[in-house]
């Protein structure tokens, strides 16, 4: 059990002693130690479980605090971190002297950001060095967005969590480079492209043979078919892993396929853009009939492909044990008290329709989702606007394919 607390001299002689801590953000908890001392960075990797060739994000108190971290900054940097900071805006910048190799995995770039959370900061400027922090959740799994969460999920291997309440973004810093003096967006996140290209004039998304961020969106917002895996694609248990980090040396951990991901199987369900599938579904919607309505909504094929045979026969035999959650945007997606009485635990992310409200809710819906032993989730995307981009881009890395 780690202590949760606000007690930030605590806090700190850890850090000081080399010793990792749970620290919350705006955007997700992170799990801290000390940037420049190598010990401390090799704990991160290995509470986590993350493969150690998977660089961190340096939090500084502010751009004062970057000397020796960085080499140099390109004046679009400047302008986006004079816009940006402190917020949930990474930039990836070519790497200085002080940065020791554990913190980048050899990358020649080093990422670093200013958080906008007021007790983190007010550590970092007590602190006399920069915290490396990834997110505090065991590798591969959703994001902290509560010291709660990350007791629940690291509890047993860490002594300490600065508990700074419910993170007021919920999802992940937005993480821009530059190529040939081109902003390039590798990871979405609160700051949305349009937010970028409003500082720095232009903007482009990274993108990759077979994930880049935009082409996930796109391909979520299908209806998805049953496709073979790619070639580079392995299968680690019930999710497919895609090593892109191979592909790339640029690439950051967040673009592989699977990330964000609960325990139980999660599928995309399809918006309503065909008329007749909206039809076949009403039909077995009023029937009360799931596997009609899931052979409706063209599913049913990834669920075969990912769900054990009893989990599918008692979905054909219209057995009412059957658990299966659903996480919808603004309205039910299906109506309550349907499906003849099977146990449905469906939540709304935002009934206002906020996309701002839907991203601070989303770990957490799924977080409370992943606790209830459910068979099997099925999610909504979002409005593919604004920061519903970055919301939409999470929910295709949770997903299985
Ligand atoms: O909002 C956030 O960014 C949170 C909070 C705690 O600050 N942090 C976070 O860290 O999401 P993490 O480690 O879960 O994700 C950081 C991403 C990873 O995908 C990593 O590969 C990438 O940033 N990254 C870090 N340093 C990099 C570097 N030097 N070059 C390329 N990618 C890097
Ligand atoms: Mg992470």
């Amino acid at each position: 059990m780690a202590t949760i607390g606000k007690d930030l001299d605590q806090a700190c002689v850890l850090l000081q002693a080399g010793e990792v801590v749970g620290i919350p953000t705006e955007t997700v908890y992170g799990l801290a130690g000390d940037a420049m001392r190598g010990a401390a960075i090799e704990k991160i990797y290995a509470v986590k479980n993350r493969p150690a060739t998977n660089p961190l994000i340096v939090h500084v108190a502010g751009p004062d605090r970057l000397k020796g971290l960085v080499e140099s900054i390109p004046e679009m940097a400047l302008r986006l971190m004079d816009r940006f900071w402190p917020g949930p805006l990474t930039l990836l910048l070519p790497k200085g002297p002080a940065v020791i190799e554990q913190v980048t995995a050899g990358q020649p770039r080093v990422a670093v950001r200013m958080p906008a959370h007021p007790l983190t900061l007010e550590l970092l400027r007590m602190l006399p060095f920069a915290l490396a922090a990834p997110s505090a959740n065991p590798y591969g799994y959703i994001s902290p967005t509560t010291a709660e969460h990350v007791e629940a999920q690291l509890g047993r291997r860490i002594q300490y969590i600065l508990d700074g309440g419910a993170c007021d973004k919920g999802i992940e810093s937005t993480i821009v480079g530059f190529e040939q003096g081109m902003p390039v967006i590798y990871r979405k996140g609160i700051i949305t492209d349009q937010d970028i290209k409003a500082v720095t004039g232009r903007v482009r998304f990274y993108e990759t043979q077979n994930a880049g961020a935009g082409n996930q969106v796109d391909k979520i917002n299908k209806v998805q078919q049953a496709r073979p895996l790619p070639a580079n694609t392995v299968n680690s248990g019930q999710h497919q892993v895609t090593e892109v980090a191979a592909l790339n040396p640029h690439i950051t951990s967040g673009m592989s396929l699977s990330h964000y991901a609960p325990k139980t199987p999660v599928f995309l369900l399809p918006d309503f853009s065909e008329p007749a599938m909206e039809a076949r579904v009403a039909d077995a919607v009023s029937a009360g009939d799931l596997h009609a309505l899931l052979k409706g909504l063209q599913m049913m094929e990834r669920l075969e492909r990912h769900l054990a045979p009893d989990v599918l026969d008692r979905i054909r035999q219209q057995d009412t044990t059957i658990r299966m959650g659903v996480l919808s945007f603004q309205r039910p997606y299906f109506p309550e008290n349907s499906l003849n009485g099977l146990a449905l635990r469906q939540i709304l992310l935002s009934p206002d329709g906020n996309l701002d409200e839907a991203a601070a809710r989303l770990y957490e819906a799924l977080h409370a989702l992943d606790q209830l032993g459910l068979d099997f989730m099925l999610i909504e995307t979002v409005p593919d606007t604004g920061i519903g981009q970055a919301i939409n881009d999470r929910l295709g890395r949770a997903a299985v394919q």
